[in-house]
């Protein structure tokens, strides 16, 4: 996985695009270490008098948002203005995420939202999409979607847990196959694949949903609208 950018990159790029934010606005808030600076400069606006509302995509940024003092609502009652989310791999607007298993709530805020922004450090960024694909599976459809995968040129993996024995199971409850294709030619053709194995869930596959991407330096914050 692409890990290796630094904190103040991800930093920069998170606190850059917290700075969008318009006081009265519906917050999607994603999830993973630069997603975190975003709802950490979001908390101090708040706690400065910023009249913002968070929807959270896990757990994590749940938890996250809750310490930092950031009113929640579920997406069944509020409209996102402006998500706000990290990446594992950026290639023009086309991403993968899920490297923390959350992509399937992820998608379903980011992609509600009037306006996505991606945040990300260099190392994320490339020519083409390249980084395995995660692809939460319903428990029983583990064997049956690797199965498809495979069919479709894929090397499906199933993730292990770190500090428990077995899988890595998800916040709704399912497992995650990363799932490597090489270089993916055509993202759309294998999300559109992807999407219709019985028994996925949602795959990481995020294509044409960003309307912007804030890319952080220890210099600066470049930004891109794809
Ligand atoms: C969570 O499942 C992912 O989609 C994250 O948004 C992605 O892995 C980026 O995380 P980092 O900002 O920690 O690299």
């Amino acid at each position: 996985m692409k890990q290796g950018g630094s904190d103040a990159a991800k930093r920069a790029a998170g606190e850059a695009a917290a700075e969008t934010v318009e006081d009265g606005a519906v917050v999607g808030l994603g999830t993973g270490s630069t997603a975190a600076h975003a709802i950490r400069a979001i908390g101090r606006r708040v706690d400065a008098g910023l009249d913002a509302v968070g929807v959270p995509t896990s757990f994590q940024s749940r938890e996250l948002a809750r310490e930092e003092g950031i009113p929640l609502a579920d997406l069944d009652e509020v409209s996102v203005d402006v998500a706000i989310d990290g990446a594992d791999e950026v290639a023009g607007g086309d991403l993968v995420k899920g490297g923390g298993a959350a992509h399937a709530r992820e998608k379903v805020v980011d992609a509600s939202a009037d306006r996505f922004l991606v945040v990300a450090d260099p190392t994320k960024e490339a020519e083409a999409l390249s980084h395995p694909v995660p692809v939460e599976v319903l428990p029983a459809a583990r064997s049956t979607v690797a199965e498809r995968v495979e069919a479709l040129g894929g090397d499906p993996d199933l993730r292990r847990a770190e500090r428990k024995d077995g899988p890595v199971v998800t916040d709704n409850g399912n497992l995650v196959l990363d799932c490597a294709f090489g270089e993916i030619a055509d993202p759309e053709r294998l999300a559109t694949a992807l999407s219709t194995a019985p028994g996925v869930v949602e795959h990481g596959l995020f294509v044409g949903l960003a309307d912007a991407v804030y890319v952080g330096s220890e210099d600066g914050v470049t930004v891109r609208e794809p």
